[in-house]
C-alpha cells in the first residue's frame, strides 16, 4: 500500500497503473475510519484493479468550527485498517495541497438547487457547497473509473450524483449500504464523542426509523407516523431532535400523502450530547443499490 501526500506524486503513480490497463476505484473519506468506510474500500477493490482511499478533513464543508476542530485525526490507525482491506493507494494531502490559495478565500460557489435546500441543507448552510468543491477536486485529481459513497449520507450521494451528471464527470458512482453496530446505530466517526450513557441510548434513531417504515408499509397515515416518530425522539431527554422527515427520494421534499411506497426515504438528524447523528432508511432498499 502506497501513501501519497501530493497531487503530482499521486497522478504519476495512477498514470503508471492506467498505462498497464488497470481500472481505478476511489473512496473519498475524512479518516477516523470504521467498518462502514472499510466496506466501501472492499467494494472498490472487488470492482476495480486498484483501490484508492483519500483521507482529507475538508475545512470548507464544516459550518461549525468546533466540529472541525474536534474531528478525530487517526491517519496511522486508518492505514492499519486500509491495508488488510485491499487498499492500494492512500492519498493524504495537506490543506496547502488542496487549497493552495487558502480555503477562506473567495472559492467558486456551487448551487445544487432544491435538493441541497432540504434536510441537511436547512441545518448546515454551505455544507454541500464545500462537499461539492472537494469531491470535484478529488475526482479531477484521481480520475477514477468508479467512486464509492455510503447511503449513510444519502443526500450527499444524491448531490454528488447531480454534480457528476451536470458537469459530465467520467466516473460511475456506486452507493453502498449503511453498516451498523449490533444494536442498529449507524457507524460514524462522530460516535466516538458519545459518553457510555449516551451510547446506550443511541440506537433509538434506527429503532424509530425502522418502526416508522413498518407502519408506512402497513398503510398507516404518513403524517401520523411522522408525528409519532418525532415525539418518540423529542421525549427522550438525551436527544435534541433537528428533523425527522418522510420524503420523496428524488426531490427530498416531505410527503404528506402516499402514492407509491417505492420512492420514499425516511431521514433523521439529532444531537446526542456533543455528537450530531444522522441516519436514514429506504422503503425500497434497491433504490440505493447494493451493487
Ligand atoms: P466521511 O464522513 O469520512 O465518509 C466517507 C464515506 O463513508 C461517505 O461516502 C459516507 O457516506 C461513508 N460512510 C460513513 N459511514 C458509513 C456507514 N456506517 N456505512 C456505510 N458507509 C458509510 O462523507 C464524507 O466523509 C465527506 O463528506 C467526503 C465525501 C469525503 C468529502 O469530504
Amino acid at each position: 500500500m502506497q501513501i501519497c501526500n501530493t497531487i503530482p506524486a499521486l497522478r504519476q503513480l495512477l498514470d503508471e497503473y492506467r498505462k498497464k490497463g488497470k481500472s481505478i476505484g476511489l473512496v473519498p473519506t475524512m479518516g477516523a475510519l470504521h467498518s462502514g468506510h472499510i466496506s466501501l474500500i472492499e467494494k472498490a477493490k472487488s470492482g476495480n484493479d486498484v483501490a484508492v482511499c483519500s483521507i482529507y478533513i475538508n475545512p470548507t464543508q464544516f459550518n461549525n468550527q468546533e466540529d472541525f476542530e474536534m474531528y478525530p485525526q487517526t491517519v496511522e490507525k486508518d492505514c492499519e485498517l486500509l491495508k488488510p482491506a485491499g487498499c492500494d493507494v492512500v492519498f493524504v494531502p495537506s490543506h496547502e495541497e488542496m487549497y493552495p490559495g487558502g480555503f477562506h478565500n473567495d472559492l467558486t460557489k456551487l448551487d445544487f438547487g432544491s435538493i441541497s435546500e432540504e434536510l441537511e441543507g436547512k441545518f448546515r448552510p454551505g455544507h454541500f457547497n464545500g462537499v461539492g468543491i472537494v469531491v470535484s477536486k478529488l475526482l479531477n485529481i484521481v480520475n477514477p473509473d468508479k467512486a464509492f459513497f455510503g447511503q449513510k449520507d444519502l443526500q450527499q450521494f444524491l448531490i454528488i450524483n447531480k454534480l457528476v451528471k451536470d458537469f459530465s464527470f467520467g466516473v460511475e458512482l456506486v452507493c453502498c449500504p449503511i453498516i451498523r453496530e449490533k444494536d442498529g446505530l449507524a457507524m460514524s466517526s462522530r460516535n466516538s464523542r458519545l459518553s457510555q450513557e449516551e451510547r446506550n441510548e443511541a440506537s433509538l434513531l434506527f429503532k424509530v426509523l425502522s418502526q416508522a417504515k413498518e407502519k408506512l408499509i402497513f398503510g398507516e397515515d404518513v403524517n401520523v407516523v411522522g408525528n409519532e416518530a418525532k415525539e418518540k425522539i423529542a421525549s427522550n431527554k438525551f436527544f435534541k431532535l433537528e428533523y425527522f422527515e418522510i420524503v420523496d427520494i428524488k426531490s427530498l421534499k416531505p410527503i404528506h400523502q402516499i402514492k407509491g411506497l417505492e420512492d420514499i426515504a425516511l431521514f433523521v438528524s439529532a444531537y446526542l450530547g456533543k455528537a450530531r447523528l444522522i441516519d436514514n432508511i429506504l422503503i425500497n432498499a434497491t433504490k440505493c443499490s447494493d451493487n
